[in-house]
């Protein structure tokens, strides 16, 4: 038998991505590929791109760069670009990096084997439009399945153009997937051992997929896979404040599937430049959600994203997004320095000076920082579940994460990966508590 050919994949960026780059690793592994770490005995090496990543594009080019002398010394090794770097500059890619065979956007994926015959037959693979089918329906099932936490896309795409934005022009306008093919994906994940599914999407809360009756809800939808037994929670990402319907805050109080935990960027706590944002919400809006999410489930843990150095913003700007933090109290969060993407409105702005962006970004940082050992602090005695995901560093060790999305290590010789298990937290160090098994 011929020796399997190697694909060694490297994914910047959001859970997309990863769960993107897990399916491209099924449906060529039908071709005959096996992954590889190393990438110098690929036979085909593919960089799944993001393009929120500051820098996303020089950063691409710096890797492909580093992948000339391997191609060298290799051949027949080919050379593709995926993900929204690929959708946003296509052909161009390949015009600047000539070593590039393939160059495949994320509205693509499923043509990788056909691109890959043709690459075969020294045509060239770009496939970077919008084509109308669902890019769904022709992905095989996950087979590959690593512990009991998957991922299930339930939408793509944003329609919302945030000004700094690039998701809408790479990903495209809002798709959702059908309701029944959600539920068949679900139940098959459910029997390969799943215990655990985060709804993923762009805008996860503008979900409306065609179901019985209708367009269904996100909520609705979470209702329904609640039923499934054998899943034990739900958790989805990525929300818009402005999409948080009633039914979905009320499913926040009485699913007990639905997880503690909800991650709703609000990026700045300027109402100046949430206007300039295009967020199309304001600081007070969003008080206000939070707290009827908080009155429908008082534990709930929140996170954020935030930008600093959005252009035009001054010092009473910044001191806002700070004090929206401190009103809030976030468990965790993201934060990013404003950096200006091509073709969207806030690149043709005047940017805030590099310095100044610095140090903002540095005092938030520090903000969020203290919150989230507060937040992780206040778990100290309290009991909570935890599913088991894999062995920790120490022998007799189980990592897992907890209803509140926290990393706990457990002592538990006889643990399982896929248990879930009652813990009560004794500790807590920077990034993850750990606890005893009840
Ligand atoms: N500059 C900085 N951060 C950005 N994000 C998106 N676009 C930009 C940009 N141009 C951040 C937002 C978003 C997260 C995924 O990335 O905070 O919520
Ligand atoms: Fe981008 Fe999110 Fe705004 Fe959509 S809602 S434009 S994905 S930041």
């Amino acid at each position: 038998m011929a020796e399997p050919k190697k694909l060694f994949i490297k994914t910047y960026g959001c859970q997309m991505n990863v769960y993107d780059s897990e399916r491209m690793v099924e449906s060529l592994g039908a071709e005959g590929y096996v992954t590889t770490e190393v990438a110098e005995e690929a036979d085909m090496v593919l960089l799944n791109t993001c393009h929120i990543r500051e820098k996303a594009s020089e950063k691409l080019y710096s890797d492909l760069g580093r992948l000339k002398p391997l191609k060298a010394a290799k051949p027949g090794m080919k050379i593709g670009v995926a993900g929204c770097v690929a959708q946003a500059e296509g052909a161009e890619i390949q015009r600047r990096m000539p070593l590039v065979d393939l160059v495949v956007g994320p509205q693509s994926y499923h043509r990788l084997p056909a691109m890959m015959g043709d690459l075969a037959q020294g045509k060239t693979a770009i496939e970077t439009d919008f084509p109308p089918e669902d890019k769904f329906d022709h992905l095989p099932e996950r087979k590959v399945l690593r512990g009991p936490s998957a991922f299930l896309t339930v939408q793509e795409g944003c329609d919302k153009f945030c000004a700094f934005c690039v998701v809408p022009y790479t990903r495209g306008a809002e798709v959702s997937r059908p309701v029944d093919r959600l539920l068949t994906e679900a139940r098959g994940l459910v029997e390969k051992g799943v215990k655990e599914i985060t709804l993923l999407g762009q805008n996860v809360n503008a979900y409306h997929g065609a179901g019985e009756g209708g367009a269904w809800g996100l909520a609705r939808l979470v209702r329904a896979l609640a039923r499934i037994d054998g899943l034990e929670r739900i958790r989805y990402t990525t929300s818009h404040p402005n999409d948080m319907e009633d039914d979905l805050i009320a499913a926040h109080g009485d699913e007990a599937k639905l997880m503690p935990y909800l991650h709703l960027p609000v990026q700045s706590g300027s109402d100046r430049i949430l206007k300039a944002m295009n967020r199309k919400h304001t600081r007070d809006q969003y008080f206000l959600l939070i707290e009827r999410i908080r009155a429908a489930r008082p534990d709930i843990l929140l996170s954020s994203d935030f930008i600093v150095g959005f252009p035009g913003e001054t010092d009473q700007d910044f001191a806002d997004t700070m004090d929206l933090i401190r009103t809030v109290g976030f468990g965790s969060s993201f934060s990013f320095k404003y950096s200006a993407r091509p073709g969207t409105p806030a690149a043709e702005k005047e940017p805030v000076a590099a310095e100044v962006a610095d140090a903002r970004l540095q005092e938030l940082q520090a903000l969020i920082t203290a919150q989230q050992r507060a937040a992780q602090e206040v778990m100290v005695g309290r009991e909570v579940g935890v599913i088991y995901e894999k062995p920790g560093r120490l022998p007799g060790q189980m990592v897992g994460k907890s209803d509140h999305l926290h990393a706990v290590h457990v002592d538990d010789p006889d643990g399982r990966i896929g248990d879930l298990v009652r813990v009560r937290i004794k500790a807590t160090s920077s990034n993850s508590l750990a606890g005893q098994r009840l």
